[in-house]
């Protein structure tokens, strides 16, 4: 398990993650010293079971995977988010599944397969940005009105034997909005609250309202997770530092930009499989032929080690063979130690 130390932890809120069998035996010293879970976040279109399993295998050091968003489409839950989630493609990960849903109908239905497949904790996304979904007062569309949140979290607390966590972000067009949410959430008690600390409307721009996360973190009920632009182990460690009483930090894009993230020891030669259990995992599931594997390959490197030198990722865009494609990867992983190295001189 990667664990992260800070001082000074306030006792109470991340119990359920702190394992008995961790405290026996540290330091005196080390006895006020906590140590929290890391979560992976979801990213759709990145983080699917391929990507889930090549990173548990060849780097690992997250708790747990939140799987993307599931939706129902056309009055059923989409097979493909059933297959995604299936767990016989998530073995030896601990896996938690996620709906996005405006309708409780639609949203008992996904709890209800989920169930069948044997899960017992799932995720409400209260945080996706996307227009076309929050317009539909989706995801952080929904955080704009607590009437539809609150006929959500009653339907989905009648079902027995799941626990909810939440996935948000502050508000869909006001920083304040998660003040009406918060109290409805006594419905469902959460396990806990991930957050993000922006508003749906502005997407992934603009600065991370941390007066609002820090408000949020005092009223909250239930543990509190930390979401957003942490990019490597000290950004999580100051996070840490900072706020005590956190139960777990989640980290997104910067664990799609460096899966080794908590691999210390990770070599280029991981990397490279890495990379390659990729294109094996898509080879073997996408079934759209040779060029649609080559394009989900394309989009993995939207994310995927963002120091790349710019010829070599224009390579890899300008690819459209297999072929092609693979010999502009190999360059570009030769490049790797570079390519670490370069992350976050480019980035926001
Ligand atoms: C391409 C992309 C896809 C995402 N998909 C999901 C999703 O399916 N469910 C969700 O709750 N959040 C989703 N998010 C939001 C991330 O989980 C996370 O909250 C956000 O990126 C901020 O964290 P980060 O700065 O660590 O990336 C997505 C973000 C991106 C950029």
């Amino acid at each position: 398990m990667q664990r992260f130390a800070f001082a000074a932890f306030s006792s109470g809120i991340a119990k359920g993650f702190v394992e008995n069998d961790y405290l026996c035996g540290m330091m005196e010293e080390e006895k006020n010293k906590m140590k929290i879970p890391v979560l992976a976040a979801p990213l759709q279109g990145v983080t699917d079971n391929v990507w889930r399993m090549a990173h548990h295998e060849v780097f690992g050091g997250v708790d747990a995977y939140y799987a993307p968003f599931m939706r129902v489409e056309h009055g059923e839950v989409r097979r493909k988010d059933l297959r995604d989630v299936d767990p016989e493609r998530n073995a030896g990960i601990t896996l938690i599944p996620q709906i996005l849903a405006c309708q409780p109908d639609h949203a008992l239905m996904m709890v209800e397969a989920l169930k069948r497949m044997g899960y017992s904790r799932i995720d409400i996304n209260l945080g996706c940005p996307f227009p076309p979904i929050a317009m539909h007062r989706k995801g952080s569309g929904m955080l704009a009105y607590p009437d539809l949140a609150e006929e959500l979290f009653k339907a989905l607390a009648s079902v027995e034997d799941v626990q909810y966590s939440v996935k948000m972000r502050i508000g869909w067009d006001k920083n304040d909005q998660w003040c009406d949410i918060l109290p409805l959430m006594e419905t469902i008690k959460p396990v806990n609250i991930a957050v993000h600390p922006r508003t749906g409307k502005q997407q992934y721009k603009g600065e991370l309202d941390i007066e609002q996360f820090e408000a949020l973190l005092a009223a909250s009920s239930w543990p509190v997770v930390y979401n957003g632009s942490l990019h490597n182990v000290e950004d999580i460690e100051q996070t840490i530092e900072r706020y005590p009483t956190l139960a777990a930090v989640m980290v997104g894009s910067g664990l799609a930009a460096n899966p080794g993230m908590f691999a210390p020891d990770a070599t280029p030669d991981d990397y490279r499989r890495f990379h390659d259990r990729l294109v094996e995992g898509y080879t073997e599931q996408l079934n759209g032929g040779e060029a649609q594997l080559v394009r989900h390959l394309q989009d993995i490197w939207q994310t995927f080690l963002p120091g790349t030198g710019h010829k070599l990722f224009k390579a890899i865009r300008k690819s459209r063979t297999l072929d092609q494609y693979e010999s502009a990867a190999a360059a570009a992983l030769a490049d790797v130690e570079n390519a670490l190295a370069n992350a976050y001189s480019t980035e926001e």
